[in-house]
């Protein structure tokens, strides 16, 4: 028998830890006893922090060597089963099932595609193999079924991105690379400037069109003039075309009618929430009035229109969220999307992360799914977070054909994305997601302004090799 320590599986081990608590409340030892036709994982946690009756518990996890040939089926294979045998060890310790089990993936809509593709059925490798409970594996199913007909992996399909990372103001929750205007605003000219030039190059390396997106930040932060340079370097139109409005505090006639006149479909009116003191609480500028105002105004011009929710926001509890989601409801919007709070590291929140009700947000999050379903929203993309409430997902719902193709493009990774402005991440997607190169552009807003004929030649060479154009 060959006995390994596993330090290599360690990044992935500690995300399974994570997801009950921090990697310093427990001890983990694990070992691999390797014979000639069988893998032994071994693993032991001890509690340190996490509760006075949680005890050491160990767990041992038995499969068969000779079914797996290929080296790297094995590695993957391995570190399926180490994060599984963890999981399981934590479980028995904490006495705490996780909804979506040992998987730590930000994507498993993706893993059931994958699944599916290889064996016909993903739900049993879900629930068994790695402790998805019943209810999540019926969200991955809705989803799957909601994006027949949109799913596609026509390797010359694209999507184009283009990212505005400017606010107003900080909302305190905001776990997204965004500068704060009343600091960075004299940046925005050369921003725009470079962004444009960046566009106007990336455009010959699409070769079949699916959608565009402007996001953020807040685009309709920007200037009319600087905004019209951005629509009119981009130029699309006849194709689903998203601009993440956001904040209702920024939207206007004159900015819809721009979008409008430059084809612009579809557009995101963001609430987080109906509750006039939350809205304070985490620094959003507008009021409950405020959001049915820009709604009606956006509805006039004819958008399809998004609003995004956060089940979890501070001193929210149930009542509050449900009251959110239901006055969404009422007003009928195309697509309604429900994250579940995040706390990274910079956000102002996550110092008072212990205040949370997380408690309440398995609740919260379960009662928008039901009734949005009763009403007809169905939940067509879904996407994880790390250090999320409950460890929960953030799920778009749509109406019947009104599911938004960029959102399923992006996260099933089917589609290349050519992404354009400061901490765009350009994809290059190989046949149907068999293989991803990637670009990502600095973060950094001067660096990228200073850096963009650079970052054109770079996103040139790599879409130029690896889709022969
Ligand atoms: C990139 S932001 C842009 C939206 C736009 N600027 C606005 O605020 O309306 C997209 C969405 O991510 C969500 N979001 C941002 N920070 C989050 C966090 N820490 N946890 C959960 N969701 C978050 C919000 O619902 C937000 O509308
Ligand atoms: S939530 Fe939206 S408006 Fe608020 S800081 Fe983040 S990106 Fe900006």
């Amino acid at each position: 028998m060959v006995t390994t320590n596993l330090t290599s599986m360690l990044p992935d081990i500690k995300e399974v830890v994570n997801l009950f608590g921090n990697e310093k409340d427990f001890n983990i030892e694990h070992f691999f006893n390797e014979s000639d036709t069988h893998y032994l994982h071994s693993v032991t946690v001890s509690p340190l922090t996490v509760s006075s009756n949680a005890t050491k518990n160990e767990y041992l996890y038995e499969f068969d060597k000779v079914k797996y040939s290929d080296p790297l089926e094995v590695k993957r294979v391995l570190k399926r089963y180490s994060k599984l045998s963890v999981y399981k060890a934590l479980v028995q310790t904490t006495k705490e099932e996780k909804p979506w089990g040992a998987l730590t993936g930000i994507r498993p809509t993706k893993l059931a595609y994958t699944q599916l593709e290889k064996t016909g059925d993903f739900k049993n490798f879900f629930s068994s193999v790695m402790g998805v409970s019943e209810d999540k594996i019926k969200l991955v199913e809705s989803i799957l079924s909601s994006q027949k007909g949109i799913y596609n992996t026509d390797s010359d399909n694209a999507d184009f991105f283009a990212e505005i990372p400017f606010c107003p103001t900080r909302c305190s929750y905001c776990s997204f690379i965004t500068a704060d205007m009343r600091k960075t605003a004299k940046l925005i000219p050369d921003y725009v400037t470079a962004l444009e030039k960046e566009i106007k190059n990336a455009k010959s390396l699409v070769k079949k069109l699916r959608s565009v997106y402007i996001g953020g930040g807040t685009p309709v932060s920007l200037e009319l003039k600087d905004l019209e340079r951005v629509l009119k370097a981009i130029d699309y139109s006849g194709v689903e075309y998203t601009v993440e409005a956001g904040r209702p505090d920024c939207i206007n006639e004159d900015n819809l009618k721009l979008l409008k006149d430059y084809g612009v479909t579809r557009i995101c009116v963001n609430p987080q929430t109906f509750n006039d003191k939350t809205l304070v609480k985490i620094g959003r500028n507008h009021t409950a009035k405020d959001i049915f105002t820009k709604f009606e105004l956006a509805k006039k011009f004819g958008f399809d229109i998004n609003m995004d929710f956060i089940a979890g926001l501070p001193d929210e509890n149930f009542l509050d969220f449900k009251n959110s989601i239901d006055t969404a409801i009422s007003l009928n919007p195309e697509n309604i999307t429900v994250h579940t709070l995040c706390l990274k590291k910079g956000s102002e929140l996550k110092e008072v992360s212990e205040r949370l009700s997380a408690g309440e947000v398995p609740k919260m999050v379960e009662y928008a799914h039901a009734v949005l379903q009763n009403s007809d929203y169905n939940p067509y993309y879904m996407y994880r977070q790390k250090y999320t409430a409950g460890n929960l997902e953030n799920t778009g719902y749509a109406l019947k054909g009104k599911e938004c193709v960029y959102n399923i493009d992006i996260m099933e990774e089917i589609s290349s994305n050519i992404a354009c402005g400061a901490h765009a991440v350009s994809k290059v997607v190989i046949n149907g997601g068999e293989r991803i190169e990637r670009y990502a552009s600095p973060k950094d807003i001067v660096t990228f302004i200073n850096k963009v004929d650079e970052i054109i030649r770079a996103k040139k060479e790599l879409f130029e090799k690896e889709l022969k154009f």
